[in-house]
Formats: structure tokens, C-alpha cells, sequence
């Protein structure tokens, strides 16, 4: 019986559309003659795009099933991954901005792909001077500074697998990671700079080698000049290890199935999963993807806002963009330091021509208003994309108006750690868009939508996002853990890879992302989708965020508690929490009802800015709170936990 009834319904309706621009139709990378040519012939397609890399040997066989679902991926071929953003653009564009810096204090770099070559091979010969060979795992633990892409690319270059853990991270968490793989050395700082205060990063990895016996070199970068505790032998310091080095370092050719790097990303429960990427099929898949999602242009300046210690700066901000030989921008520190037009002087400064950013990040920038960008010349903007969550469909249209200035597409790509590469999204010439739609899965990657058999279901239906077909940049397994990757992706439906995120698909067939599967709540028997009751919270004018998690309720199953932070300058009461309430049961009907509504200055979230509903779930549900040591903003916990407590007890039932 539970198999007719639709995972997950979807009651939002969206309706407005956006064609591409003429310009972007007239000159886009992706065509669909593209499109066309992909859906006949995946692997073909795949080999087309794997042959823009430079080889050192070619490979044998494009795509090797026997395994599955350790799946591998131009076999036999030989390359380097380093080689390939940096030594092979040295003769054409060698004088080429590869990255424009800025440091938070004001500061900044600019700094061309020969710079670039030349700072990663004394890296490079330097890493290998204190004993890091072929193999070794090395952690890096920075704030944005122009060394942490180069020591992502020395490692590459040396075939020395890297694992790079955010700056915000703890200690525990740090020498967690490290004990996970072995790394042998750690790459940091003496502090990092975030909004105008340092962050002690060099503390923090003293604190963390404490546990970790596999570690024997520490290199460390001067950022700040604060004042750092020194292990004699063990510690080095940047500056002096790469001042002795040659500027040139053969690059090691790596195997196509080589690690090149691990990345930890937290489940659900339990320790970090180890996310495992090799060399070609990533390299293939990250250049290819980054050509076309951004419909990358010679004159373009490209700005991904992330943070390389996530998979998008390791896929775009790094390895895809270098291999494409693009002029990037890094910015290093918080995006209201000193003001909140710091994103946008960039913006205007380096006339950046495509931003890519997350729905946290647009949804802030809602709350300061809209004066700051105002205030700047973003005319160069021609294109915005955004990732990491569902996009509200009111942020999308705040973005392409207050940002976009109405003439730039919106790319909502939607991937994850895993996939290594961007699986579903438009292609700006010629998909039009909806509003808070991932729209189709791009060329080469088979996307469905499944109901608890397996079974896929049909236009207008909701149920579970899983990807049909291998593809290049794909996970290879869990560092250490063949068992996990198996039962966390592949053992729910057979041959089918689960991302765990619910979705649907409309009457044409675009997808709509739902949000993680174990958000999705249970109201009087209907499974409503927390985001789309966020959306239609998001789109009344006072909010800014919204969060909606299921409380157990005797009688409907679960009831819908909402948490919303309000734009700048409202004031919040009483009747505005009723005006709430009716306003989502008018986008969505009496059934979205939330039962209540907790009015907070900030939403939980973790480092990458994902809401963490699980922890309110716990404060709604009155449980004791789960582990708060990874959010970014913990302290809002205890103070919104009250909040609900008291909202309880007013008691907003109907
Ligand atoms: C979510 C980030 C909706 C999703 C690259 C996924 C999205 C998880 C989108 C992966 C999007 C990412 N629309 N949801 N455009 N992009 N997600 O590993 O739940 O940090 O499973 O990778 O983020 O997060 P991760």
C-alpha cells in the first residue's frame, strides 16, 4: 500500500520561466547539438571531453563496469593533474591572471599561471625535501591565502593525495581527519583573518598533533605574524622551505585511477566519511562541467565565493577553472568585513563576469538590504550560479534582480561531495529556468526519480534523486571503508546510486530539489517536503530564512514548527507570526499550516551554511541537543531552544 502512495508530494507551484538570453543563445559553449550527441553516446561523450585534458599516456578503455560499483574510469591512462592546470597554459597565457587575491585586511595578489607554476613546483620539490614520496596523504589546514591552492596542486604534483580541512574547523575534527587517512604532514598557518579577528591556526594543529602519530612534518605559511608555538624538527616555515627550491618540479604521472584527493564530508551519524577522487575521470569531469555550466569565454573573470576546503573549491575553484586556464578570484575572508559591500567591490573592482555562491550566502545579503549592491557597478556580471542547497524561489529572484540586474541567467546546479562534478543544472544558452529548479541533468549523467520500490516515477511526482549511470568524476569509494560506500549509496535500490536527497519532477520534467531524505516530515499522512514550506515562508517579504522541521504530534503523526529570521528593520509580533501562517497556506494550502512559528535573530548551521534541521528537530521535539561542536553559529541553539520552549507554551494551535 505505502508503495502507491507518492514519497514525497509537492503541492508548490512555480510558474514563472526564464528563456536565455539571446547573447548567451547566440554564443553558448553547450548547444544542443551537444545535448543530443551525449544522451546517444554517453562514454563517447565522456572520451570527447576526457581528450581536452593533456595525457601523458592515453587510456585503454573509457569506462571499466567490471567491478561495479567500484566503477573505473579511462583506464590505463597516465596524467597529471597539476600538469594539467598549470604547465600546459605556461606557452599560450603564461602571463595570464590565474587568480586576482584579497586578503580581508586589504591586502592582495595578482597572481598569473607562471607565478602560480612556479610557487607549486617549489612547493612541490620542497614537500619532497622533508620526505612527503608518491602516496602520502598530506593535510591542509588554511584560510583562503593564494597557498592553499598552491599546496593543493604541489600535492597533486608529487602524487601525494591531499585532504584539505576547512579552517573553521576544531582540533578534534582536525585530528580526526588526519588520523583517518595517516597523513604523514599538515600544511597551515600561523592564524588566518575572519571578520577582522584571527583564527589560531597553528594552535589548533599543535592541539590536534597531539593524537596524531603519523604526522611528522608541519609546514607553516606567516599570515598574520601572530606570535606560534614551535616544534623544533617537526615545524617549518613556509617561506624558508620554498625559498631554497628550484622553481621547476617534474610532475609525477599518476595512474587515471590514482587518488588525488580525500575529502571528508559528515553522515548522517557517526564519523566523517572519507569521500575518495581519482585523477582522470575527476579531471575530465570538473574541466568539462566548468566549461559548460559557466559557459566559460576567454575574457571571462569567474568568481566561486566558496571555500576550498569544500568540494566546490576543489572542483571550481581550483582543478576545473586552472584546468580550463581561466582568470579566477579568491577572497579570503567574511563577506560583511569591513562593510557589507565587500562582495560587491570585488565584484566591481575586478570586473568579475560570472559569481557562483550558495543560497546562505544570497539569503544573508537579503537581510542587509539591498543598498550595498546597489551602491556598486556590477554591469560586468553576465552570469550567477549558486549550489549547495535548494534555492528558495524568492532568493533566486532577489539574485537575478538586485544582483543580476535582470539580464544574467542562474545556474542552480546541484551536486555533492561525491559526485565530484555538478550532475544536474541548466546550461545557461539553452535551458530556460524556473525559479528554485536544478531544471535537467546535464550531458552524460543519468538522473532519476524513484518511489520506495525503485520504481521511477512519473511527471509531477515526487520521490528519491538517484543517478542511473556511472560518470567520470563519481566517488570511488570511502577512504578505508568498502562496506559504508556500499550500504550508504548503493544498497537501498540495486544499480542505483542514492543521493539521499528527496526531489520531483514537474509536468515538463524539470527537477525540483526537496532537500535531504530524512528532512522530509509526515503531516495527517501527507510527506511534505520542509523546503517547499520554507519557500513559501522565504517569499513573504519580511522573511530573510526559514527553517521547518516535523514535531511529533498525537495527532496528526507530525506538526510543522517553523523557525524564521526576518529581514532588516521589521519588527516581529504576534500578528505578524499569524500573517505567516496564513501566507503558507495560501501558497501551499491549510495542510502547510506551520503550528508554530519561533521568530529568531539566526538559523543553525553548519560550517558549509547548510541549516542543520536535525537540531531542531531535537529542540522542537524537546530532546536533549545532539553534538553542537561542528555549527558555525552554536550559540543561537540555547537561545532559540528557549524561544521554542516559550512558543510551546503559548500554545499557536488552531
Ligand atoms: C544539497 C555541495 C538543492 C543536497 C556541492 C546535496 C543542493 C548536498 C544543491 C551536498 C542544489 C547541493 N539544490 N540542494 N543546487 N546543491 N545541495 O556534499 O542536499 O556539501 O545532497 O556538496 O547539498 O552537499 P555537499
Amino acid at each position: 500500500m505505502s508503495n502507491r502512495q507518492p514519497p514525497i508530494e509537492s503541492l508548490e507551484v512555480e510558474d514563472r520561466v526564464f528563456p536565455p538570453p539571446e547573447q548567451f543563445a547566440a554564443r553558448a559553449v553547450a548547444t544542443s547539438d551537444l545535448v543530443a550527441a551525449a544522451a546517444a553516446d554517453p562514454e563517447g561523450y565522456w572520451a570527447a571531453e576526457a581528450s581536452r585534458l593533456e595525457w601523458i599516456e592515453p587510456w585503454q578503455q573509457v569506462l571499466d563496469r567490471s567491478g561495479a560499483p567500484f566503477f573505473k574510469w579511462f583506464t590505463g591512462g597516465r596524467l597529471n593533474a597539476s600538469a594539467n592546470c598549470l604547465d600546459r597554459h605556461l606557452a599560450e597565457r603564461g602571463d595570464r591572471v590565474a587568480f586576482y587575491w584579497e586578503g580581508e585586511p586589504g591586502d592582495a595578489q595578482e597572481i598569473t599561471y607562471r607565478d602560480l607554476y612556479e610557487r607549486v613546483c617549489r612547493l612541490a620539490n620542497g614537500l619532497r625535501e622533508l620526505g612527503v614520496g608518491k602516496g602520502d596523504r598530506v593535510a591542509i589546514y588554511l584560510g583562503m591565502v593564494p597557498e592553499l591552492p598552491v599546496a593543493m596542486l604541489a600535492c597533486a604534483r608529487i602524487g601525494a593525495p591531499h585532504t584539505v580541512v576547512f579552517g573553521g574547523f576544531s582540533p578534534n575534527a582536525l585530528s580526526e581527519r588526519i588520523q583517518d587517512c595517516s597523513c604523514t604532514a599538515v600544511i597551515t598557518a600561523d592564524e588566518g583573518w575572519r571578520n577582522g579577528k584571527t583564527i589560531p591556526l597553528k594552535a589548533n594543529v599543535d592541539a590536534a598533533l597531539e593524537s596524531c602519530p603519523s604526522v611528522e612534518a608541519a609546514v607553516v605559511v606567516r599570515r598574520t605574524g601572530g606570535e606560534v608555538t614551535w616544534a623544533e624538527g617537526r615545524d617549518h616555515w613556509y617561506h624558508e622551505l620554498v625559498e631554497r627550491q628550484a622553481p621547476a618540479c617534474p610532475p609525477e604521472p599518476m595512474d587515471s585511477e590514482d587518488l588525488l584527493y580525500i575529502l571528508y564530508t559528515s553522515g548522517t551519524t557517526g564519523k566523517p566519511k572519507g569521500i575518495v577522487h581519482t585523477t582522470g575521470g575527476y579531471m575530465a569531469g570538473v574541466a568539462s562541467t566548468h566549461r559548460q555550466v559557466f559557459d566559460l569565454r576567454d575574457d571571462d573573470v569567474y568568481w566561486c565565493a566558496a571555500d576550498c576546503g569544500w568540494v566546490t573549491g576543489h572542483s571550481y575553484i581550483v582543478y576545473g577553472p586552472l584546468a580550463n586556464g581561466c582568470t579566477g578570484v579568491l577572497y579570503e575572508g567574511a563577506p560583511g568585513f569591513p562593510g557589507p559591500d565587500r562582495w560587491w567591490r570585488i565584484i566591481e573592482r575586478h570586473r568579475v563576469s560570472i559569481l557562483y555562491t550558495a543560497p546562505t550566502a544570497i539569503r544573508t545579503f537579503m537581510k542587509w538590504g539591498t543598498d550595498a549592491p546597489a551602491g556598486c557597478d556590477l554591469t560586468s556580471l553576465r552570469l550567477l550560479g549558486s549550489v549547495g542547497e535548494p534555492i528558495n524561489p524568492e532568493a533566486w529572484m532577489w539574485y537575478h534582480q538586485h544582483i543580476g540586474g535582470g539580464r544574467c541567467p542562474i545556474v542552480d546546479t546541484w551536486w555533492q561531495t561525491e559526485t565530484g562534478t555538478i550532475m544536474i543544472s541548466p546550461l545557461p544558452g539553452i535551458t530556460s529556468t524556473k525559479p528554485g529548479s536544478a531544471t535537467f541533468p546535464l550531458p552524460g549523467v543519468g538522473a532519476d526519480i524513484v518511489d520506495e520500490a525503485g520504481t521511477s516515477v512519473g511527471l509531477g511526482q515526487g520521490g528519491y534523486l538517484v543517478l542511473t549511470e556511472p560518470w567520470p568524476a563519481m566517488l570511488r569509494t570511502l577512504y578505508g571503508d568498502d562496506e559504508r560506500y556500499l550500504e550508504t549509496y548503493w544498497s537501498r535500490f540495486p544499480g542505483l546510486y542514492l543521493a539521499g536527497d528527496g526531489a520531483r519532477r514537474d509536468e515538463e520534467g524539470y527537477f525540483w530539489l526537496l532537500g535531504r531524505i530524512d528532512d522530509v516530515m509526515n503531516v495527517s499522512g501527507h510527506r511534505l517536503s520542509t523546503i517547499e514550506i520554507e519557500s513559501a515562508l522565504v517569499d513573504h517579504p519580511a522573511v530573510a530564512e526559514a527553517a521547518v522541521v516535523g514535531r511529533a504530534d498525537a495527532i496528526t503523526g507530525q506538526a510543522i514548527a517553523a523557525f524564521v529570521t526576518l529581514v532588516g528593520g521589521v519588527v516581529g509580533d504576534e500578528d505578524l507570526i499569524g500573517e505567516l501562517r496564513g501566507h503558507v497556506a495560501k501558497r501551499i494550502g491549510p495542510i502547510a499550516r506551520p503550528q508554530s512559528i519561533v521568530l529568531t535573530a539566526d538559523l543553525p548551521k553548519t560550517r558549509s551554511g547548510k541549516i542543520m534541521r536535525r537540531l531542531l528537530r531535537d529542540i522542537s521535539d524537546d530532546r536533549q541537543l545532539g553534538d553542537v561542536t561542528t555549527l558555525a553559529n552554536a550559540e543561537v541553539v540555547r537561545e532559540i531552544a528557549d524561544m521554542a520552549t516559550a512558543a510551546r507554551a503559548a500554545g499557536q494551535e488552531e
